[in-house]
């Protein structure tokens, strides 16, 4: 049995939902925020503040028990452990950070899987590293028809010479979700590490990192109804442990001298300089502000808006829906013959907020044989009305495109 879900008091939560006229879908992009985040990077600052990790005095230990709090509360949030939760400035600092202390040794003898369908945060990190190395880039395809990786070629792209294998848990352009566990079980039986770009996965549904497996997982925390500048960096204990730093300087070390260091357990090993303490304490707010819901009863409601949302685009003959998937936060489409900037913008006009573009996955928008997209997603304060409005605006849009 679900919660009776309220969506009216759900987005009463948020005041940028306060606009009647507003129609907000792009939560992909970044979500809103709930009253309960804001509030708590605001008492975060409006309290006596001090830095975290560094005093002795009251509100420096109140302050270091919040940030730490906060990486407790990731943790149980993705059924992780709290030393197994890196703070970094989002997925792309996180992917950065692996993608430079992952290939400290690597030659032209290794191969870096990643697939198709990624965002550019899940790829050029890579191409760098091949750049540096001399390591070899090799694609996972996917097919343009179904929005679906190659498992098949992926299986035979897999060998003893794959270090790597990145993949998104699920894809920012068709809200593709890819099965992790079974991919993950397949790079494992050829030694390789599986990092996840989980900034599209970890907002809606429960997640376990035990069950997944995966070696890495990241995400950003303003997906997540979180502030900006806050992600998290997952790493399975004996996989961090084993990782050489990324960044130098105060707090990721135990022991310095004028010539060397001893570097610091996990996470502080990798948590140099002064944190973005408001920003993970923002996170866990938005973190406790979602699981108050039972999630199941979000997700049957978001489930309701996306079946709406797909069907009104079926039923205009002009839209072709890219790769929609069956349980899905987001949709891609086109209009034969328009560009997509111009139905954002025309939608814009009306209050509707879409995204367009190539959304930082350039290849797949190439493989997908389009030049862009028009996306609809979903946040949790989204509401029939809304995906009714959206509907009645494209409709406008058509006609005054002459479509
Ligand atoms: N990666 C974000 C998106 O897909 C910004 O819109």
């Amino acid at each position: 049995m679900t919660q009776h879900f309220d969506i009216h008091a759900l987005r009463a939560q948020f005041p940028a939902c306060e606009n009647p006229d507003w129609v907000y879908l792009d939560s992909a992009a970044t979500a809103q925020k709930p009253r309960a985040v804001i509030d708590a990077i605001s008492d975060f600052y409006a309290s006596p503040l001090a830095n975290v990790h560094r005093g002795q005095h009251q509100a420096s230990l109140t302050a270091t028990e919040k940030f730490e709090q906060a990486r407790r509360d990731v943790a149980a949030f993705i059924d992780a452990k709290p030393n197994e939760i890196i703070w970094t400035r989002g997925a792309t600092e996180s992917i950065n950070l692996l993608a430079y202390s992952l290939s400290q040794h690597f030659t032209a003898q290794d191969e870096i899987l990643v697939s198709e369908m990624e965002h550019h945060a899940n790829l050029i990190p890579w191409q760098l590293v091949c750049e540096r190395t001399g390591a070899t880039l090799v694609k996972i395809p996917c097919c343009p028809h179904t929005g679906q990786l190659d498992l098949h070629a992926y299986q035979q792209a897999l060998n003893t010479h794959t270090r790597i294998v990145a993949v998104s848990h699920v894809s920012n352009v068709t809200g593709t979700r890819h099965p992790i566990e079974k991919m993950t079980a397949m790079a494992h039986r050829y030694g390789a590490i599986v990092i996840v770009d989980g900034a599209q996965g970890v907002i809606h549904d429960p997640i376990s990192m035990a069950e997944l497996d995966a070696d890495f997982y990241v995400f950003s925390g303003h997906k997540l109804y979180g502030p900006t500048g806050i992600g998290v960096l997952y790493g399975k204990q004996d996989s961090l442990a084993a990782l050489p730093a990324f960044h130098g300087g105060g707090k990721m070390i135990t022991d310095v001298s004028f010539e060397q260091h001893t570097l610091a357990p996990i996470p502080a090993r990798f948590e140099a300089g002064t944190p973005n303490a408001a920003g993970a304490i923002g996170l866990a707010a938005a973190i406790q502000w979602l699981t108050q819901y039972d999630l199941r009863a979000i997700d049957a409601h978001l489930s309701t808006c996306y079946q709406a949302l797909v069907e009104g685009l079926k039923q205009r003959p002009a839209i072709q829906l890219i790769c929609p998937q069956p349980h899905s936060t987001m949709v891609s489409f086109v209009v034969d013959g328009e560009h997509h900037a111009d139905i954002a913008e025309l939608l814009g006009q009306q209050n509707i907020a879409v995204r367009s573009g190539h959304h930082c996955a350039h290849p797949f928008i190439k493989a997908l044989n389009v030049e862009g997209t028009v996306r609809v997603s979903l946040g949790a304060y989204n509401s029939q009305e809304d995906i009714d409005r959206f509907l009645t605006a494209l409709d406008k849009t058509l006609y005054l495109l002459g479509v």
